[in-house]
């Protein structure tokens, strides 16, 4: 069976940062460890170039849109071409074909009546951008989710019936407990279906830069919806809706994703699959956010950390291996030099590059730098057993996208080799005139390098590629299959004299990275669009500054925080105020941020809200925030301040 790896096709708002270079490095990794298994591997990734976001980012940066896109899109190209990223295509959803592709699939579905035009009308929700129900509300009015006031919206839209697929969906999380890895995150999408799901709006008419509705529907007023055209991209990069398609690839083994975008591609990707009659992809990998501060990284908020100058400062080795060692897989993690620099030294330059040092050193002073495995059954079998051990275990944690877990297991082989030289002492046996021993040892050692490399060069393939080379062999299937699979040994060879391969670091070699700084955009908690409020100003829309000083906006120390079983994306805060107790404040923050993330961090409040009652809690205030496409952020003051200071 053939594999089929992709990535999430990243925005052109901005140019890559570490979380983009995450999902790349892990979806790299797999489709260089499917290789070296010997499967038939394809891996896909690319960027998502249409849509309001972009449109407005292109007219920010005055430049049309496709000139904009076309130079963020090479922007994502170059980095992995300097990567060495092994794509095998790298998708743009301005490509003709794609789009193409896309129209195809909406008269597939239009012809089995998944689509149909009606108006969208809605309870909308600025804040969480998203429409609600009126049974949903809060007294018929508020949002249920952030207890904002909803605005009532209506636009003539074409609708993709996902209600209709509810069932089927539930039956096929229930049927393939590894469609959605780590299992941990399925629950979440499953309470989200069970929840109801609405058809989707498919089409907009409020912007005109999307893929173009397919001919025959003869309404040039529409354009897809971003997230339509984009998850097609999946099915069009093999050819879907062209002459002489060629779907072999399809479907999907495992496609990354970060865990913004899992809804995404575990509700609507697998609707649209059924609608479409195709089969659905294997596995959806969610991984965490890197974190800066605790915060997501990202373009919007200005606290990203580009992977050139880490790269260019560690080596994007070093970089693929911290990453994919430091973060269990669905987990968030933060990104800090001195786990980087703990990790290069004692992992990579301790741990393994010692060992290589240490047996070109010893084979050098005993053997002419010749090792021969022929001894080593004999004297080793229980390292050898220990060491098929390992060996056997790693698939599984790969598979399941553990790589984490993987890097662990592996790197109990460099302790058996350790062990080894420090239990047998070649140098004693050496000078105990039992050569024999000393250098079956040797080679013992050699041998582990050389099943350790294999499997270490997904992740770091020119790294363990030259650690091949010193050992006399190369990176293959044909090695993997006998020296992992078979558990042979390496022929005899003379060991070339390599230069330590991961030098000691001492110090940072990054200056530290600005702290985060949040732009307009993010404090920006405005209710009203930024266009409407625009007019307003230049009319009546302007308050004095007493207007402003009516709200009383204070500095909170969240005590204690839980999630709000029944609501998916409520928190119930305790929040100390400097009052006599703590206020409870329930806000809509659960998607973004952990309880205990929160404990002990502090807010912006404000204080002087009428309490309301949200899911039948009371909540007596509220914490700003901002959001957008990325998501939320909470406002926070820069340095820690006595609970209820005073802000204005
Ligand atoms: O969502 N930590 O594109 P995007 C880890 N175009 N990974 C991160 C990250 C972080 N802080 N920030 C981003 C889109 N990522 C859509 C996808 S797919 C049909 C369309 C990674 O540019 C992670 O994989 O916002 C996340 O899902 C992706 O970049 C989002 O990239
Ligand atoms: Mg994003």
């Amino acid at each position: 069976m053939s594999k089929y790896i992709t990535t999430p096709i990243y925005y052109v708002n901005g140019e890559a940062h570490i979380g983009h270079a995450y999902t790349t490095f892990i979806a790299d990794s797999m489709a260089r460890y499917e290789k070296l298994k010997g499967e038939d591997t394809y891996f896909l990734t690319g960027t998502d170039e249409h849509g309001q976001k972009i449109e407005e980012s292109a007219q920010k940066n005055n430049k049309p849109t496709q000139q904009f896109a076309d130079e963020i899109s090479a922007t994502f190209k170059n980095l992995w071409d300097e990567f060495e990223i092994c794509y095998d295509k790298f998708i743009r959803t301005t490509d003709e074909e794609h789009k193409r592709g896309v129209q195809k699939a909406f008269e597939v579905m239009m012809a089995k009546g998944d689509i149909y035009k009606d108006f969208y009308e809605g309870h909308y929700c600025v804040s969480c951008e998203t429409f609600f129900p009126e049974t949903q509300l809060i007294d018929g009015a508020f949002c249920p989710d952030c207890g904002r006031s909803t605005n009532v919206v209506k636009e003539e839209s074409y609708f993709f019936r996902l209600s209709k697929y509810q069932d089927a969906l539930l039956k096929h999380y229930a049927e393939n407990p590894d469609f959605i890895l780590p299992r941990s995150r399925a629950n979440e999408v499953i309470n989200f279906v069970k929840g109801g799901l609405r058809d989707l709006s498919v089409t907009r008419t409020s912007f005109t830069w999307g893929v173009k509705l397919p001919e025959s529907m003869h309404d040039d007023k529409h354009v897809m919806y971003v997230w339509l055209d984009a998850l097609m991209n999946y099915v069009t990069a093999l050819g879907y809706g062209q002459e002489g398609e060629k779907m072999s690839y399809w479907p999907a083994s495992v496609q990354f994703v970060g865990k913004d975008i899992l809804r995404f591609h575990a509700i609507y990707w697998p609707a649209f699959l059924m609608s479409l009659d195709l089969p659905l992809p294997k596995t959806i990998g969610a991984h965490g956010w890197w974190t800066r501060d605790g915060e997501k990284m990202s373009k919007s908020k200005g606290n990203v950390i580009s992977p050139k100058e880490v790269s260019d400062a560690y080596g994007v080795e070093n970089l693929r291996y911290f990453m994919l060692r430091e973060v269990p897989f669905g987990q968030d993690g933060d990104f800090s030099q001195r786990a980087f620099i703990d990790r290069i030294n004692s992992e990579l330059s301790n741990d393994l590059g010692n060992l290589l040092n240490r047996i070109i050193g010893m084979s050098g002073k005993y053997s002419d730098f010749l090792i021969d495995s022929k001894d080593v059954e004999r004297y080793h079998a229980k390292e050898l057993a220990a060491m098929a051990g390992v060996l056997a275990s790693l698939d599984e944690y790969m598979e399941t996208l553990q790589t984490h877990r993987y890097l662990e297991e592996l790197w109990k082989l460099f302790s058996i080799g350790n062990k080894a030289i420090e239990e047998y002492a070649p140098w004693v046996k050496m000078k105990e005139n039992k050569a024999d021993e000393a250098l079956a040892t040797v080679a013992l050692v050699a041998n582990i390098l050389a099943k350790a490399a294999l499997m270490l060069s997904p992740i770091m393939p020119k790294t363990t590629a030259v650690i091949a080379d010193t050992l006399g062999f190369a990176i293959d299937n044909a090695n993997y299959r006998a020296l992992v699979r078979e558990g042979k040994l390496l022929a005899p060879f003379t060991i070339k004299k390599t230069p330590p391969l991961f030098p000691r670091i001492e110090e940072p070699l990054m200056a530290e990275a600005p702290a985060a700084k949040p732009n307009e955009k993010e404090i920006e908690v405005k209710k009203e669009k930024p266009k409407a409020q625009e007019k307003k100003e230049e009319t009546t829309g302007l308050i004095e500054i007493g207007q402003f000083f009516e709200t009383s906006l204070k500095v909170g120390t969240i005590l204690e925080a839980e999630a709000v079983e029944k609501s998916a994306k409520l928190l119930r805060l305790q929040v100390d105020l400097g009052e006599a107790k703590p206020r409870q404040i329930v806000a809509g923050i659960k998607e973004f941020y952990t309880p205990e993330s929160l404990v002990g961090t502090q807010a912006c409040v404000v204080a002087n809200l009428k309490p309301a009652k949200l899911m039948g809690m009371l909540s007596e205030g509220m914490l700003l925030a901002a959001k957008d496409e990325d998501g939320l952020c909470l406002v926070r003051p820069e340095k820690p301040k006595k609970a209820g200071t005073p802000i204005g």
